[in-house]
């Protein structure tokens, strides 16, 4: 009899579905997903996809964006309980009361954030592209929601733009502490540490590398060094491990793992798959304006 992975493979040829996968998900995922990456490189795949669903192996604000980007497909989320606690950390009243107190000053908003807060800034991010967007604005003062350590690592890239952020962080990025660095480095000594900029600035200013999850996994794939500290979520290290066994890939942490990023399981790819169930609707008036600064997005980062 058909196997899981089988059943999922044959739906999608039958419905023309792609499944989209995000690095953070199970590994074992990646055996049904059409795309693995990152949030840029999966938001330009849902702008350009011919599929008339999208199953997105993800967490909320990701298939919301992907439906904010192809709005004629049917995007369903997995596990519809799959949230972002950075997305929930700033809702549209906490935007419009920190936007309120600095006036005319243009906003950047992470896409880790929901529709309602997209449709109220002027231009998205994702960690990949964040500095070039701040940069293509050309202005010496941004205001950056949600994720203060983005903003501030993007503030000390560019050196000469001001990034007044909203004090929101990533709670799985946040338990990586400098001692953690310190005490790989001792552990370690000929390995590169990676990090990404979600961390706390103590810890990506001690990091030889930071970047976003295809930065870290471009900079492991192109090194000719062959040892490696992860200093990012699980799903990094379990794909960096797979891709390059002749490489020492050691996490930083045995426990940096997203749970909300987790709870997909090839069940959930398959029941949605089967029922259609779980399918992603913005409202109209929001999209219209959401998708503006989605599409500025992707304009720089063609
Ligand atoms: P990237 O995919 O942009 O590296 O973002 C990490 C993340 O936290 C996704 O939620
Ligand atoms: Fe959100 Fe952090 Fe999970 Fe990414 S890792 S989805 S920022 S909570």
């Amino acid at each position: 009899m058909y196997n899981i992975v089988d059943k999922i493979k044959a739906l999608k040829k039958l419905k023309n579905a792609i499944v989209l996968a995000h690095c953070y998900q199970p590994v074992e995922i990646d055996e049904v997903a059409d795309y693995v990456g990152d949030s840029l490189y999966l938001s330009q795949v849902a702008a350009k996809t011919d599929a008339d669903i999208i199953v997105f192996a993800g967490v909320y604000f990701m298939a919301q964006t992907a439906k904010l980007l192809s709005p004629d497909k049917k995007v369903l989320l997995p596990q519809i309980e799959a949230g972002c606690r950075m997305a929930d950390m700033l809702s549209y009243k906490q935007l419009k009361d920190f936007t309120s107190k600095h006036p005319s000053i243009p906003s950047v908003c992470y896409v880790n954030s929901t529709a309602e807060v997209k449709s109220e800034c002027d231009i998205c991010c994702t960690s990949s592209n964040a500095v070039e967007v701040v940069k293509s604005l050309g202005v010496s003062k941004i205001l950056f929601v949600p994720d203060t350590y983005l903003g501030k690592w993007v503030e000390k890239q560019l050196g000469n733009v001001e990034v007044i952020t909203y004090p929101g962080f990533c709670p799985t990025h946040l338990q990586i502490r400098p001692i953690d660095i310190e005490n790989a480095r001792k552990k370690y000594p000929h390995a590169l540490v990676l990090a990404h900029p979600e961390c706390h600035m103590s810890v990506s200013s001690i990091a030889d590398y930071v970047g976003s999850t295809a930065g870290i996994m471009n900079f492991v794939k192109n090194s000719k060094q062959k040892s490696f500290v992860i200093a990012t979520e699980q799903g990094v290290v379990d794909r960096l491990k797979r891709d390059y066994p002749n490489k020492e890939i050691i996490p930083i942490k045995s426990n940096i793992v997203c749970p909300n990023m987790k709870m997909t399981s090839l069940e959930d790819v398959l029941y949605v798959l089967e029922t259609e169930e779980n399918e992603i609707t913005v409202d109209n008036d929001i999209a219209k304006r959401a998708v503006r600064c989605l599409d500025r997005m992707l304009e720089v980062s063609k």
